[in-house]
Parts: C-alpha cells; sequence; structure tokens
C-alpha cells in the first residue's frame, strides 16, 4: 500500500491543569488565557489553518468546556452583534466557527503528552498527522508547521521542531542528539537519540524540542509499549526513542519567533510581543512602554 503523505490533522493535547496560572486557571482552561484579545490556543489553530489543514482534534479533560464554546458557533452573540451593526466583530466571531472541523477526545486521567497522543489513535487513523502544543506560539512566515511540512515532503519521516536553548534550559524539554555526518540542508537533522528533560550534564546538545511534532501513525504502537517514567506519565519523547529504532525521525530549526507561554514570564513577553504588532495599540503601548509609569 502506498504511504500517504498529506498531513490533514492536527492534534492539540489540551487536557493539562494548568497550575502555574493559578488562580486564573482555577475556572478556566490555560489554553483560553488571551494575548491580547484572542485566546492561546486559537493561534496554534490559525497557525494549522494557515498551513492548509483544517481538521483539529483537542484532547481535552474536566474543566474545559470553555474550548469547546470557543470553537463553537454562538447563536445568541451573533445575532446581538448584527442588530447592533458590529459588522467587523460580526466576520471575526463567525470566522472562528467556520474556520475548522473539529472533535474532542478526552484523556481521563492526566498520564503525559504521550498518553494525550495515543488516545487519539481512532480519531487519527492510518495517516500522518501533526501535534500543536499550544503553550509554544510561534509567530512565523511561513508558519511553523508549513515549515515542518515542507521537510516531511523532502525527508519522509517524522519531524520535530527543534531550537538552541541555553544550557541552563535544557532540562525543560525533551533535547535530540543529532547525527552530524548527514546532511539534509540548512537546519534539518537526522535525529541520533532523544531525552526527555535532562540534566546540564546528561543532555547530548542544546537542540529543544519546541512544541511542534509530525508524526506517521506506527507512533501509536510505539506509544503503547512506551512504559511510564518516574512520575507515572507516558512521555512522547520516549515514544519517539523507540520509534527511532525502526524508522529514521527528523528535526528542523524554525524559522520565527517562539514564546513560552506556559509559564508566567514568557507569557508577559507574549502579551508585549503581540500588543507592539498590533496596528490599533502599537502606538499608544509603545508610548506607555517607554513612559516613566513603567
Ligand atoms: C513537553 C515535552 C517536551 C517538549 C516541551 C516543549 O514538555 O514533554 O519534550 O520539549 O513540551 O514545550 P512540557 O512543557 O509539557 O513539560
Amino acid at each position: 500500500m502506498p504511504v500517504k503523505s498529506t498531513v490533514r490533522k492536527v492534534v492539540f493535547p489540551a487536557a493539562g491543569l494548568g497550575t502555574r496560572f493559578l488562580p486564573a486557571t482555577k475556572a478556566q482552561p490555560k489554553e483560553m488565557l488571551p494575548l491580547v484579545d484572542k485566546p492561546i490556543i486559537q493561534y496554534g489553530v490559525e497557525e494549522a489553518v494557515q498551513s492548509g489543514i483544517d481538521n483539529i482534534i483537542i484532547v481535552t479533560g474536566r474543566g474545559k468546556n470553555a474550548i469547546e464554546d470557543h470553537f463553537d458557533v454562538n447563536v445568541e452573540l451573533e445575532s446581538f452583534l448584527q442588530q447592533r451593526g458590529k459588522v467587523e466583530l460580526l466576520e471575526e466571531i463567525r470566522k472562528i466557527s467556520n474556520m475548522i472541523n473539529v472533535a474532542y477526545v478526552r484523556q481521563g486521567e492526566p498520564l503525559g503528552l504521550g498518553h494525550a497522543v495515543l488516545v487519539t489513535a481512532e480519531l487519527v487513523g492510518d495517516e500522518p498527522f501533526a501535534v500543536i502544543l499550544a503553550d509554544d506560539v510561534i509567530d512565523a512566515s511561513p508558519p511553523a508547521l508549513q515549515q515542518m511540512m515542507d521537510v516531511f515532503e523532502k525527508v519522509g519521516g517524522p519531524v520535530l521542531a527543534v531550537e538552541r536553548v541555553p544550557p541552563d534550559q535544557v532540562s525543560a524539554y525533551g533535547i535530540v542528539d543529532i547525527d552530524t555526518s548527514i546532511d539534509l540542508g540548512r537546519g534539518v537533522y537526522a535525529v541520533r537519540d532523544l531525552v526527555e528533560k535532562p540534566s546540564r550534564d546528561e543532555a547530548p546538545s542544546n537542540l529543544a524540542i519546541i512544541g511542534r511534532y509530525l508524526l506517521t501513525p506506527d507512533i501509536f504502537p510505539a506509544l503503547r509499549e512506551t512504559a511510564s517514567d518516574r512520575t507515572g506519565e507516558i512521555q512522547l519523547t520516549n515514544g519517539l526513542r523507540k520509534l527511532l529504532k525502526q524508522r529514521k525521525i527528523f528535526a528542523c530549526e524554525i524559522a520565527g519567533t517562539r514564546h513560552d507561554t506556559g509559564n508566567k514570564l514568557g507569557y508577559l513577553k507574549a502579551c508585549v510581543y503581540f500588543a507592539l504588532r498590533r496596528p490599533d495599540l502599537s502606538e499608544a503601548f509603545r508610548a506607555y512602554l517607554r513612559s516613566e509609569r513603567v
């Protein structure tokens, strides 16, 4: 049977509890925190759509209903905006529900990123698919996922987005070891090994996985065979390590700006970054930042 190469589906793991942002996340999902006026998860969904993918699978858990409501039609709100003649806002609101076909699957227990991907096996089926970790918001042109799909077409195997991070940050990421004897062009590497959150001393490099994966369906059996780690979680990095014994896996550096909105400082920086790029806000906001009040 020929290998299916078109990527049509993106998985968004979104079942995490968001404890880093308590109390803001006590009653709302962290994925719904806004960067200016758009929830974090919408940035990732727009990246998928701009990369030509509109089938979205969101892995949710308890207390995540706001995500489902956000991507659904809101008839009451639409007729209110219509009556008031707020045409632009109406368009904006309609765009959100019109842009994607969305399916939801519950993770049940928080058993790790690998487990979150595994619960989508039935919905993904036997075809390549992408995973976006919404916390990592990437401003890039072409979009990060599009850049990865271009690499996928050339190398014909799983592609992980990576970025060089300072040595004191390697323990927060999955780190890849690359085979420097294989030349695949600028910023594209063959992966030799992967390790989840190594200490600074154990890290094989400073190339960190940054929340974008293009995977092939053979990741599912690999994940089923992957043991839980010390914390009881099934790590996607460990599943990929298992898969690496059977096939080649690739990494590519993304041309663009990444924000880790999963921690407070990164979140605040992202708010400033996107506000400064908004035509309706940038001038006044820049003046405010320059003023003595800050
Ligand atoms: C997860 C992955 C890690 C990856 C990171 C990117 O970790 O397990 O390999 O480098 O996302 O953001 P988390 O940030 O969920 O702890």
